[in-house]
């Protein structure tokens, strides 16, 4: 194919010299040069390891037609170790501008194809140019990343160029929607960009994030270790808790992506869209009424309530497999995008640990951001306490979903199933830290503590100075009676306005959505500050 158009070969630019249509061809044939990246060989290769192209992921990811590609032709600029001599239009990445179900994104998609999709300091400049016009326009960023991380051979210039490429991720936080696909092995900024981002989803089996790869690793700690165990989607989805989703392949990842914006507003300044449906608003659940077990330590599983109370049980679960004790993701209620956060029965009695906090507090500041309001179901029965969690540091993580949950300021209706004990009742959006409306069951339990715990704190040395075995039985039994006829109920709160109201859980999908609907157009300020001190 020949180049009529060489700037750095003066002596072969013919191009001054063609008629218009050998210039179209002339533009027909470098397009299609650009298109194959780093050549068919190395597409075959991409193939052959179960991944798509730069331009095949766009193509599933945007509407048909919709794509505007911007800049190429761009060519990287490096000169050192004879990179002069090795030029790809694009240079390792495709960016522009398309529509996911009408609504308007800017993309960038890495070509591995193109030394390994890293990071030249022109690829930086691509990418920035789309992140700008995102910000500009209030429009959701989408990088699909497929990349070695800073281009070694241009040394500091890469790195300027991932620098600013994260400095607009911090600046587009809370303003824009960011989410990144992870779509092959991906090392240092190609990992460090997607973490300043909302939301990350990656693909079993082809891809991989870790700061640097299974050969780095080795030179420099000895350690050996596979991609996989190093940074596969099973690590980071239920291990690290780095990554969100987890998809069989690249065609599902794509359409999860899809479906979570479907639920996301294009910038902070507008509300997600509205989904119809046929589902009643007024739909009773007559199951909910007895679903609660009798027994406070029987376990149930939490996604039967939320699926049975959202828009035609259709609940999109966020972090999935990470910190299974809590459930959070997105539904709609009468079309309303809402944050669905719940405590998990199922898994570890649905204590708050670490994981779990920091999983929660991520995810009500992300819908807080975006005027997303939040339900939350709570079944807690505490914090889980013991050295492993203090020397964790559960104290400033569990703080950070205090925090999440008292700073928002979007509407918020929390429901009360059965248990919601001490610091982990408070923390779950309850009255005093501004929960708009706050409903309970009558299974509801909420108090200090269970009555084991109480009993024993308070009644521990009466217990113990009694000798006879079945006199002590029956004191306990006693004091315990006494305890949860106190507290093992939901009406301490509602007598003193701490729950709005007690509701029969058949009708709770009616009554969120109802509540939902009184808090449209809620105000609420926080005082003005250069930036709040989340206890990170
Ligand atoms: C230049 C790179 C490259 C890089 C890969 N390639 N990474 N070229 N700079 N960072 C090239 C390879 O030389 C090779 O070129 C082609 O891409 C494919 O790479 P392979 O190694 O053959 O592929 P694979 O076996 O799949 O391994 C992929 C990989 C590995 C795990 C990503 O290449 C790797 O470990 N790369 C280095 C990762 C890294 O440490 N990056 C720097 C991070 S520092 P040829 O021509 O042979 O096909 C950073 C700074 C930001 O990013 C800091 C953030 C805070």
């Amino acid at each position: 194919m020949q180049d009529y158009c060489d700037e750095r070969n003066p002596v072969a630019n013919l191009y001054v010299f063609l008629d218009m249509e050998d210039k179209l061809n002339s533009l027909k044939a470098r397009r299609a040069k650009a298109e194959l990246g780093g050549g068919q060989k190395r597409i075959d290769a991409q193939h052959e390891k179960g991944k798509l192209t730069a331009r095949e992921r766009l193509a599933l990811l945007l509407d048909e037609g919709s794509f505007e590609e911007f800049d190429t032709f761009v060519q990287h600029r490096c000169t050192n170790f004879g990179m002069e001599k090795s030029h790809t239009d694009g240079d390792g990445v495709v960016t522009g501008r398309g529509t996911i179900d009408g609504r308007i994104v800017y993309v960038f998609a890495q070509d591995f194809t193109v030394s390994g999709g890293s990071l030249s300091k022109t690829m930086s400049e691509k990418i920035c140019k789309v992140m700008d016009m995102a910000m500009q326009c209030g429009a959701p960023f989408i990088g699909i990343n497929d990349s070695g991380g800073a281009r070694i051979q241009e040394g500091i210039d890469a790195l300027a160029g991932y620098a600013e490429i994260f400095e607009r991720n911090i600046l587009c936080s809370g303003v824009i929607p960011q989410i990144s696909g992870i779509f092959g092995p991906c090392a240092g900024g190609a990992v460090y960009s997607p973490a300043l981002t909302d939301f990350t989803l990656m693909v079993k089996d082809t891809s991989y994030m870790f700061l640097t790869g299974p050969s780095v690793v080795k030179s420099v700690t000895g350690e050996v270790v596979s991609q996989e165990d190093l940074g596969g989607a099973w690590i980071h989805t239920s291990k690290s808790g780095v990554a969100h989703f987890a998809a069989d392949n690249e065609t599902e990842a794509i359409e999860s992506l899809k479906k979570l914006l479907s639920f996301l507003p294009q910038n902070n300044l507008e509300e997600a869209p509205l989904k119809p449906t046929d589902d009643p608003v007024g739909r009773l659940e007559d199951s909910l009424n007895d679903f609660i077990p009798d027994n406070l330590n029987q376990a149930y599983d939490m996604y039967t309530v939320i699926n049975s109370i959202v828009d035609d049980g259709d609940f999109f679960e966020v972090h999935a497999s990470y910190a299974k004790n809590i459930i959070v993701g997105f539904a709609h209620m009468n079309g309303q995008s809402v944050g669905v956060v719940a405590n998990q029965p199922k898994a570890m009695a649905g204590v708050l640990d670490i994981n779990a906090s920091r999983k929660a507090a991520r995810f009500v500041r992300f819908c807080d951001a975006f005027n997303i309001p939040l339900v939350t179901l709570v079944d807690v029965p505490g914090f889980l306490c013991g050295t492993q969690q203090e020397y964790g540091g559960i104290i400033t993580h569990g703080a950070k979903l205090l925090y999440a949950y008292g700073e928002a300021t979007v509407p918020k209706v929390t429901v009360t199933l059965r248990k919601s004990y001490g610091g982990a009742h408070i923390v779950m959006s309850c009255k005093q830290l501004r929960g708009d409306i706050n409903y309970a069951w009558p299974s509801a339990n909420i108090a200090v503590m269970g009555a084991d715990g109480a009993v024993g704190v308070l009644y521990g040395k009466e217990l113990k100075d009694e000798v006879n075995p079945e006199k002590r039985a029956q004191l306990k039994a006693e004091r315990t009676a006494e305890y949860n006829n106190l507290f093992a109920n939901p009406y301490q709160a509602a007598q003193k306005g701490y729950i709005e109201d007690v509701i029969e859980p058949a009708t709770t999908r009616f009554r969120v959505i109802r509540a939902l609907e009184a808090l449209r157009g809620k105000q609420q300020n926080v005082p003005a500050k250069k930036h709040d001190n989340l206890p990170l």
